[in-house]
């Protein structure tokens, strides 16, 4: 949550900061506002609401300067107002702090400030500014470095004073940041988006360190103050992929990724002659393989949802009993683990706090732990011994989608190495690579008939409520289309096996009351069109997601989304695809705001 900007170089500082808040507003964006170092003294603006309105007051007063800080902000301790926005500022406005996590033991440290020291915000965040405030006596970096020893809590932090026209302080202990290295110039910021305009060589930050940044360079250490020596890498991700390229959303954009960025997940990872897959970053030895008797997935939202489509492939290719947490659970109800189990977690961001919360936890138990991230030097990815990158490339629409379907192919790949390396055959194994193979050309498909999935939105475009359904794997489809359509359109949706329907929720249908039913041909077909006929019973709207040439679906409805035919447990890869279009045509008629919709962050960086 919440996202920083520094850049301190040759250049006017300003737009690049702005820039960088709109490329950082996916994380938050309650409200914004920067700080610039200028004609010896340091000027800051804030805005409530979106970067644009903190554009639009700077037009009005726009401020020079070559370095300064910047901040997007979701709220955490504190209503969204311009007093709570960053940068916060101590000692009379000579120094400026912008921060992202949470100071828990913020109220202790308050108290200890005393009654010298008057608060203008409700924020936790103002209170770490002065406390450094206390601790400067002249030197910047010891004085963060001092305070932070008095700190319990997440941040990623960056700090300017008015008496260094040449210094950002950056600090980060549980939220992310990446330092920027360009030609006499640098950048400090949550993420690298707002870095790549400008350069692809970062430095990320690990927990624990403080980096001082100035027109000469930057250097590293840890709070204890030892110089470290930090590596240089390339970012694999070019500008270009972090824009629209002409698509009116970030979400439709990343709808349309997905062959690509699937071929991406799979390239390279696939061998036919053998029937399976290679994933290196399992970092395990055959014996270890075999060791494994549990599999548990850990993951939130979404990610949760590749989980559950990762258990059906686990347990159905290799036979390893496997279950899915939610993350924010997991640590909470004692799981049993032992050195036998594997732990998979999954998450796009590689930032979410429960996620990682977890993983700590079945590490202390002594669980194989491993990460199926997206984000290159994400927290998750560096704190697991090994996993997977799943190539979606950046996902800025805060609801997912690419990044879906790129975990639940990396599960699909290690359910097939698990498979391979138990009771699966190579036939088996072929034909399921082969039918991995085909998926790119099949999204391909779907997205090409994007014209019915639009006609189908605009007619159910004004319903109050909708349950999904579907059955085995289709049930994940229906769990993460019921999802989808909650977060962008705010319409109320539910999902549900089929086979629950008459257990209770059936109640509820009536001629008014839709519902969205998956009922691809597969081993639950049968099944699935009995559940279709009991809805068609009551009399309720249906629309269908069947498999290309069942014609026999016309009899319940005429609303329908074809998908071509794949291997069962690589239906929710397609199927998935219809129902995120769906959503998004839907929220596009209604006029919501498709990449930011209400309530919600991209990177959930709080428990
Ligand atoms: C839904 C969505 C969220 C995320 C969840 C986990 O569209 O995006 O449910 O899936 O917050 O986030 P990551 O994958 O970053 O751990």
């Amino acid at each position: 949550m919440c996202g920083i900007v520094g850049y301190i170089g040759n250049k006017q500082a300003q737009p690049i900061l702005l820039q960088g808040l709109r490329r950082l507003e996916y994380r938050g964006y309650d409200s914004a506002g920067l700080a610039l170092w200028h004609d010896q003294c340091i000027s800051r603006v804030r805005a409530v609401g979106k970067i644009e309105r903190l554009a639009k007051k700077l037009k009005d007063q726009e401020i020079p300067g070559s370095m300064g800080i910047a901040h997007t902000r979701w709220a955490t301790h504190g209503g969204v107002t311009e007093q709570n926005a960053h940068p916060h500022m101590a000692l009379q406005g000579t120094l400026m702090l912008a921060h992202n996590g949470i100071i828990e033991n913020y109220r202790e440290i308050r108290e200890k400030l005393g009654k010298d020291v008057s608060l203008t915000s409700e924020t936790d965040s103002e209170v770490l500014a002065h406390l450094i405030g206390t601790h400067y006596n002249g030197d910047l970096r010891h004085a963060v470095m001092a305070a932070l020893k008095h700190v319990r809590g997440t941040y990623g932090l960056v700090v300017m004073h008015v008496d260094h026209p040449d210094c950002i302080i950056g600090a980060r202990m549980g939220s992310p940041l990446v330092v920027g290295v360009g030609e006499e110039e640098y950048f400090i910021a949550s993420d690298a988006t707002p870095i790549l305009p400008y350069t692809k060589r970062v430095v990320y930050l690990d927990d624990g360190e403080i980096v001082e940044l100035t027109r000469e360079g930057i250097q590293t250490f840890t709070l204890a103050d030892e110089v470290i020596t930090k590596c240089v890498e390339e970012i694999e991700w070019d500008d270009e992929q972090a824009q629209k390229q002409g698509f009116d959303h970030f979400m439709l954009k990343e709808i349309h990724d997905q062959p690509q960025v699937f071929e991406d997940a799979i390239r390279g990872r696939l061998d036919m002659e053998e029937g399976t897959a290679h994933l290196g970053g399992l970092n395990m030895t055959e014996e270890e393989m075999r060791r494994v008797n549990r599999i548990i997935l850990i993951a939130c939202g979404t990610a949760s949802y590749a989980g559950m489509v990762g258990k059906y492939a686990f347990e159905r290719l290799s036979g390893i009993p496997t279950e899915v947490d939610v993350a924010s659970e997991f640590r909470y109800r004692d799981p049993i683990i032992d050195e036998n189990t594997l732990v998979f977690a999954i998450s796009q961001s590689g930032e979410t706090a429960d996620t990682l919360a977890a993983i700590r936890e079945a590490k202390r138990k002594g669980a194989f732990v491993r990460g199926i991230v997206n984000v290159v030097g994400s927290t998750i990815a560096r704190e697991t011994d090994g996993g997977t990158y799943i190539h979606a490339g950046p996902e800025l629409a805060v609801a997912s989608t690419k990044a879906y379907t790129n975990m639940v192919a990396v599960l699909l790949l290690y359910a097939l190495q698990f498979g391979r390396s138990r009771r699966m055959t190579i036939a088996t194994g072929q034909r399921f690579v082969r039918a991995l193979q085909e998926i790119p050309q099949k999204m391909q498909m779907i997205l090409d008939r994007k014209d019915t999935i639009f006609a189908i939105a605009e007619k159910y475009k004004d319903i109050p409520s909708c349950f999904f359904l579907g059955r085995g794997v289709n049930y994940v489809v229906a769990l993460e289309g019921s999802l989808k359509l909650k977060e962008i359109t705010y319409i109320h949706s539910e999902a549900y096996p089929g086979g629950e329907m008459k257990h209770g929720p059936i109640a509820l249908l009536s001629p008014t009351f839709p519902v969205f039913a998956v009922m691809t041909k597969n081993q639950l077909y049968e099944k699935m069109r009995s559940n279709v006929e009991e809805i068609r019973a009551r009399k309720a709207p249906l629309i269908l997601v069947v498999t290309d040439g069942d014609d026999s679906a016309k009899e319940f409805t005429d609303d329908i989304m074809y998908v071509p035919p794949t291997m069962e447990l690589l239906e929710p890869l397609l199927n998935t695809i219809s129902l995120q279009l769906l959503a998004y045509y839907m929220a596009v008629s209604l006029d919501r705001d498709v990449d930011r919709p209400r309530n919600l962050a991209k990177s959930v960086t709080v428990e």
